[in-house]
């Protein structure tokens, strides 16, 4: 009989050394079938054959406890991927804020709102009074908790900021996160907050998990992240882990006026507020707190990234609203950049989706305030010129929150005698096409466009990307993985993956046989794909990844357009710069000359509508469909202000005609419905009167807007 055959005779006959091997073995083989359940979702063994195997381990390791390996499967748990935990759509989707790293930029935040808000705003300290909160900017995870008649139901991540993961037993754990309601509170109401982990406790439990000779987390945050991502509650249940509620998510019921009665209310119902909030009546004492704040920080037993001001009254905050994923009525405030001194070991050129050469300095690994960084941004090459930063030389690197590090400056007085100053390529390092700089831009762009290597991986990427298709398990990796076998080289090619895949007339090697594959892997990734054949327009231009292109434009895009077949025809129309299209579409408000030519170029391109072509004979195009909001007076018409309004600001009327289903125009043309004038206002006024278009005044748009 064999020994590995029967695990009773194992145990019995085996040396020391022999146990020790076999414990290896089976430490290996564990983490093999651990992997490929809890990663992979594709389990070769039984659950029983699976424990069987822990089993003997155990025993071994009870026999020889001296002998244990590293690698240890009584001590590991599942490296706990994201895909283990169920979607949660958010009922209000959870945005990020927008950042101010200087005084400048805080002033710029406070006058855009009192500006958008019609009160004086043109010097700080003479502008009107606007009552704000100021918050420590906790350095940690957002959450979002739900109650049902004040019992914890659901708690989930941030994720997208549309879609999180249900982590509610994981959340459960946390003592700061009250089960159950206390006082009077809302049937439905959703508590939002920040997950994190105290600077003490977090070095303690480093020291714990190097002691049991499991890996450090870098700094409290990851730390915070990888115990709430754990696929065991009772893993997350001893971790330290602390909870500060600062917003309201849902409510069927108005809990409160300003943010500063929530914090009150929300504390009567059990949860833990920050105790450094503060209310301020002027906004020019904000970047005193600022100061104060970042003063104190170490001695704040949390980490800090800056602070939050936060516009105090609730109907402000309506009136403000948002703009693309940041709300208007708030900003962070980051703290100043941590600093180190490195070695340049090298600078190489990054080809991005739009060919932009992008020089990236690689660094003799350096921590820079609880990170390691070995790369930073060397922007362009002016950039490099200006600073004169050479191979070898010592610099300065700058890290400011979660922001790219930056080389700050070069110590030239430690310059080694040999060093060259660097000479940007004039060609693409990857496909050797020329790249040019046309006058007047930073950028020197690779001419090659799909035919170069990089561009059309890079665009492969973004286009299944989490914002943009957000296909499943198509990320970055996978997709280089397709692209060097040649299984994807376009778009259109995800879409066919699978038919060419079951096509046994190939003879190609099924992609179930593949390293990291299995069937049921293989299956998951077709199904993400077919549930991407329909696309929403402004999804599908936004993911098309045309240079300046984000989603605000895609959007705006799709709006405009309506469909796909309209959007190309007008596009395709616009390159004639006398044509109607043109001047239509360079009056939206949003795009600018150079953005209109850039779009207008990706559509005259041949090898881009071979590209869409191949790929719309796979997929569908939805339609625009506007949120179904009731019909008003402005629904589907354009719009133009010009001049100056009294009873609002021109952003706010703006926004209040957008929300109205209106377009807003930046200038008459014949498709303008109305131009509402304001005072002095100047050639706009003639021009509509010129061309027959309904022109209003302040009081009869009021009016119509039924203000
Ligand atoms: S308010 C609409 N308040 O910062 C945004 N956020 O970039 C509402 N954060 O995802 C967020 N401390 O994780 C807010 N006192 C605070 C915060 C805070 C930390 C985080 C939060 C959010 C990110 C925004």
């Amino acid at each position: 009989m064999s020994k590995k055959s029967s695990k009773k005779a194992v145990e019995v006959e085996l040396t020391p050394l022999e146990a020790k091997a076999e414990m290896e073995r089976l430490g290996e083989l564990i983490a093999h079938h651990d992997k490929l359940y809890h990663q992979k979702d594709a389990p070769e063994i039984s659950d029983g054959d699976y424990d069987a195997l822990r089993q003997s381990f155990k025993k071994l390791a009870e026999a020889f406890p001296h002998l244990v390996p590293a690698q240890n499967p009584e001590k590991t748990v599942g490296a706990a991927p994201l895909s283990g935990f169920n979607k949660v759509k958010h009922r209000v989707p959870m945005l990020s804020l927008g950042n101010a790293f200087g005084d400048d930029d805080v002033e710029d935040f406070i006058k855009r709102v009192l500006r958008f808000l019609n009160l004086k705003h043109d010097n700080m300290a003479t502008s009107d009074p606007i009552e704000c909160v100021a918050e420590p900017k906790i350095d940690g995870l957002s959450a979002s908790l739900f109650y049902e008649n004040g019992v914890f139901t659901q708690g989930a991540t941030r994720g997208d900021g549309e879609t999180g993961e249900d982590i509610t037993q994981n959340l459960s754990t946390i003592k700061d996160i009250p089960k159950k309601l206390s006082g009077k509170f809302p049937a439905t109401v959703e508590i939002r907050g920040e997950v994190y982990m105290e600077r003490g406790d977090f070095l303690k439990m480093n020291e714990k998990q190097i002691a049991e000779g499991k890996p450090a987390f870098a700094n409290p945050r990851n730390a915070a992240a990888g115990s709430l991502r754990q696929l065991d509650p009772s893993i997350t249940a001893v971790r330290p882990l602390k909870f500060f509620a600062y917003a309201l998510g849902y409510s069927d019921s108005r809990v409160a006026n300003t943010q500063m009665e929530l914090l009150k209310r929300i504390e009567g119902w059990g949860f833990t507020i920050n105790n450094e909030v503060k209310l301020y009546e002027h906004s020019d004492e904000l970047i005193d707190y600022h100061q104060r704040i970042e003063a104190k920080r170490s001695t704040l037993p949390y980490d800090l990234d800056g602070v939050v001001y936060k516009i105090n009254d609730f109907d402000l905050q309506e009136r403000l609203g948002f703009v693309s994923r940041s709300p208007r009525w708030a900003i962070a405030h980051k703290f100043s950049a941590e600093e180190a001194e490195t070695t340049l070991n090298d600078i190489i050129i990054q080809v991005g989706r739009t060919g932009a050469l992008t020089p990236v300095a690689e660094l003799e690994p350096v921590n820079v305030g609880g990170v390691m960084v070995s790369r930073a941004t060397l922007h362009n090459e002016d950039e490099i010129q200006r600073k004169d930063i050479r191979v070898g030389d010592r610099v300065i690197i700058r890290r400011a929150g979660d922001v790219i590090p930056q080389i700050v400056s070069v110590k030239l007085d430690a310059r080694p005698k040999t060093g060259k100053a660097y000479v940007f390529p004039d060609t693409c390092p990857v496909c050797q096409s020329p790249a040019i700089r046309p006058e007047g831009e930073a950028v020197r762009r690779c001419t090659g466009g799909f035919t170069c290597e990089a561009q059309a991986i890079e665009r492969l990427i973004h286009f299944a990307s989490r914002d943009a298709l957000d296909i499943e398990g198509l990320g970055e990796q996978s997709l280089r993985d397709f692209w060097d076998e040649k299984l994807i080289k376009t778009p259109a090619d995800i879409f066919t993956l699978e038919a060419r895949d079951k096509d046994k007339a190939l003879e190609k090697r099924p992609l179930e046989e593949r390293e990291g594959w299995g069937a049921k892997s293989v299956q998951k990734l077709f199904d993400a794909i077919n549930a991407k054949r329909s696309i929403p327009l402004d999804r599908f231009i936004f993911a098309l990844g045309i240079r300046q292109i984000g989603e605000t434009t895609a959007k705006l895009l799709a709006r405009n357009y309506g469909s796909w077949k309209n959007l190309n025809a007008q596009m395709r129309e616009a390159e004639n710069h006398e044509s109607t299209a043109y001047r239509d579409f360079t009056a939206l408000d949003g795009i600018g000359k150079a953005m209109a030519d850039d779009l207008i170029g990706f559509f005259a391109d041949a090898h881009n509508q071979k590209v869409i072509s191949d790929l719309l004979t796979e997929v569908t195009v939805e339609d625009f469909v506007r949120v179904a909001s009731a019909e008003t007076a402005l629904t589907g018409k354009t719009i133009v202000f010009t001049g100056t309004l009294h009873g609002m600001g021109r952003n706010e009327a703006k926004a209040k005609a957008e929300k109205l289903g209106a377009h807003v125009a930046g200038s008459v043309s014949s498709k303008t419905d109305y131009v509402v004038v304001g005072a002095d206002a100047g050639s706009k006024a003639d021009k509509a009167r010129a061309l027959g278009v309904t022109v209003l005044d302040e009081a009869a748009w009021l009016k119509l807007a039924g203000l």
